[in-house]
């Protein structure tokens, strides 16, 4: 048994676009209309509407952190005009959860812009730093009691996305939409690398929203990096090190000088002389291709201790896309012992929070199921899964 950090937050995550439906003025929902093979998110989860209930499943069943997002295409849906109104919707968010007794860990951009900034040129247009800054300054008031603050979810993810997005205006993608966070598997093209130019361009936007926010709030200021727990063949140690610059170490070297990084993990994969190897067919791979990998976890928050120099860590994302809900206990289960070995070792984490509270809509794919609880799409009702009340479980021991 691992006796965990004073105040270690147990919960689970969420983001804006995945859960509340009809984010009519956001990117995302543009490309949704548009790229064959996407499924639209439509109402979503309606979360917008039913958020209070989310935070209540969550907390009946002993959990005490929501990740959950504010969605800048609602904030700011043209730009330079603020929506009071929305302003108002998310900060009674924030007071639901406290209210709860929920911690809330509040994430500022995940994935979804608002459909002006991409159409004025996006993250590498020359007025994106001032635009994102902008929009972290307007929502700043809110954020007040708020402890957790994540500028950016998954800068890495995100660069690969403006890329593709980038390479479809320019009608040099061909094929079907398919969502970075699915692994590839069979014919699809292989994923292209994290682009380091974009990922530069975030870095700065993470630094000047890190700036803004510890101007403005007494918020604990991060972002959150997915980390592919990649592990080297024999002999493949050099490329493993190229390979990790790219996907994950620039963004967790710009987290140095942050209060904590968040950890984002769910597989892991090899790296050979010729680079990552696909994830092996196995009957075991999830919903999403990925290899049924718990002891990734543990890679994933040992690397990001070593490369940060021991920072702080919250996991804001650990999960598995299956509808056997026995085999996301199971995967929790084991994630957790691998999380609690490392930080017997020393690694410093501050809390767990699974990817999702919800089975929600996965990038242009409602097929994937990461949720605690299953929503009915068409009457949003809510039905809470064994391994909710499981987690609720672990989360009262108190130790993992
Ligand atoms: C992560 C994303 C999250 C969700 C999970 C499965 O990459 O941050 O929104 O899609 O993967």
């Amino acid at each position: 048994m691992t006796q965990l950090a004073p105040g270690f937050l147990w919960g689970a995550s969420t983001a804006p676009h995945q859960i509340e439906g009809n984010n009519l003025n956001s990117d995302f929902w543009a490309s949704e209309g548009r790229v064959p093979g996407m499924e639209r998110s439509g109402d979503a989860c309606d979360s917008y509407h039913r958020y209070r209930e989310d935070m209540r499943l969550l907390a009946d069943a002993g959990l005490g952190a929501y990740r959950f997002g504010i969605e800048w295409a609602r904030i700011e849906p043209v730009p330079g005009l603020v929506s009071r109104a929305e302003l108002a919707h998310y900060r009674r968010m924030i007071e639901t959860a406290f209210e709860l007794g929920l911690t809330p860990v509040v994430t500022l951009h995940h994935f979804t812009s608002p459909l002006w900034f991409a159409q004025e040129g996006g993250w590498m247009d020359d007025h994106a730093i001032d635009r994102f800054r902008a929009y972290v300054e307007t929502v700043s008031p809110i954020l007040d009691g708020v402890e957790w603050v994540v500028t950016m979810n998954e800068p890495n993810m995100l660069a690969i996305m403006v890329y593709m997005a980038r390479a479809m205006q320019d009608q040099q993608a061909a094929g079907e939409w398919q969502s970075p966070t699915l692994d590839n598997e069979g014919p699809r093209p292989a994923l292209p690398a994290p682009d380091t130019a974009i990922g530069e361009r975030l870095v700065e936007a993470h630094h000047a929203a890190r700036e803004a926010l510890r101007e403005r709030t007494g918020a604990k200021v991060g972002w959150t990096v997915a980390n592919r727990a990649f592990v080297a063949r024999p002999g493949a140690e050099d490329k493993k090190r190229e390979l990790e610059h790219v996907w994950e170490d620039l963004y967790l070297e710009a987290a140095r000088g942050d209060d904590f990084v968040g950890v984002q993990s769910y597989s892991s994969q090899w790296v050979g002389p010729d680079g990552i190897e696909p994830h092996p067919q196995h009957p075991d791979n999830t919903l999403v291709g990925t290899a049924y990998r718990p002891d990734a976890l543990g890679i994933a928050v040992r690397h990001t201790s070593e490369v940060t120099g021991g920072m702080p860590i919250l996991v804001t994302e650990n999960g598995i896309a299956t509808h056997d809900d026995t085999r996301r206990i199971a995967y929790t289960g084991e994630s957790l012992e691998h999380l609690g070995k490392a930080i017997a070792d020393g690694v410093d984490v501050r809390g767990y929070l699974h990817w999702s509270l919800l089975d929600n809509y996965e990038w242009g794919h409602w097929e994937p199921a990461f949720g605690l609880v299953a929503v009915d799409r068409e009457t949003f009702e809510r039905r809470p899964k064994p391994s909710l009340a499981w987690l609720g479980a672990t989360a009262r021991q108190g130790r993992i």
